[in-house]
């Protein structure tokens, strides 16, 4: 079902049935030595999950993971800093990592196994497409930190805290469940409350079940909206340039 404003996707592949996110398939590589991480997140091992492998799993993360236990999913991990130590401070959870581009990918993957941690996981996937990974009310927790800003008013539509991305938060988290954003770009947490009941541009639309339990200017001078902040690799980097990291917490009602 066609979720308003949601990027568009990719042609001649999916349907309402199938997943909608185009993996490339080791026999399409065109020039595979220019990237050798394309081939690499491939064979890597199994803490690492190509995207066709990562389809295969909605509904079934939990067998993959070898213990039922919440399923709690970091969007955009970068190089795997908030990942592996969130997984190393809550053993009893699962943590899965999406992480669009393919040496980042096996970076979280040598995090993951050098820590020896047996509750993470990092799979190559666009978070545009959550609902080809996750079924409806499946997560328990969802973390999104530092999105690529796109801070120009035309490349508004490529952010990822968007209404429809906050639609799918929504759809995915079960009751209780919790949506934690940072970003060194204030407007991308500013907007979160009018896109729960607004579209882009401030039209009304239905009330998202998500209520907000928490804000901060600056996590690294105050508190962060929840307990236990992990600083991620670009938290660092605003860090030690003085220059604020916002956050806001939400909850699915
Ligand atoms: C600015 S970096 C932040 C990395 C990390 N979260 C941190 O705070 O250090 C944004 C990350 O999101 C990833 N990313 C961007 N768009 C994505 C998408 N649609 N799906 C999955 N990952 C994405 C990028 O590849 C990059 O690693």
């Amino acid at each position: 079902m066609a979720v308003h404003g949601r990027p568009t996707p990719q042609p001649n592949i999916g349907s309402d049935d199938g997943p909608r996110f185009k993996d490339v398939a080791p026999d399409e590589y065109t020039n595979a030595d220019a990237n050798p991480y394309v081939m690499g997140h491939r064979t890597y091992g199994p803490t690492c999950l190509p995207a066709s492998e990562a389809q295969q799993q909605r509904g079934k993360w939990a067998e993959r993971f070898g213990q039922e236990a919440q399923l709690h999913v970091e969007v955009g991990s970068g190089n795997g800093i908030f990942l592996a130590e969130h997984a190393r401070r809550n053993p009893q959870w699962n943590v899965l990592g999406i992480e669009l581009r393919y040496k980042r990918v096996v970076l979280c993957a040598k995090k993951i196994d050098t820590l020896k941690l047996k509750n993470a996981l990092i799979c190559r996937y666009n978070a545009y497409y959550l609902d080809d990974l996750f079924l409806e009310g499946s997560l328990s927790g969802i973390y999104v930190h530092h999105p690529d800003p796109w801070s120009k008013t035309r490349h508004e539509k490529n952010r990822l805290i968007s209404r429809w991305f906050l639609a799918d938060c929504a759809r995915f988290l079960k009751p209780g469940g919790w949506l934690r954003m940072k970003s060194d770009h204030r407007d991308n947490i500013a907007r979160v409350e009018g896109l729960l009941a607004h579209d882009s541009e401030g039209n009304p639309l239905p009330p998202l079940p998500l209520a907000i339990t928490g804000r901060s200017e600056d996590v690294t001078t105050g508190l962060a909206p929840w307990p236990d902040d992990i600083e991620t690799n670009f938290q660092a980097k605003f860090r030690k340039k003085s220059e604020p990291v916002y956050a806001i917490g939400l909850i699915r009602t």
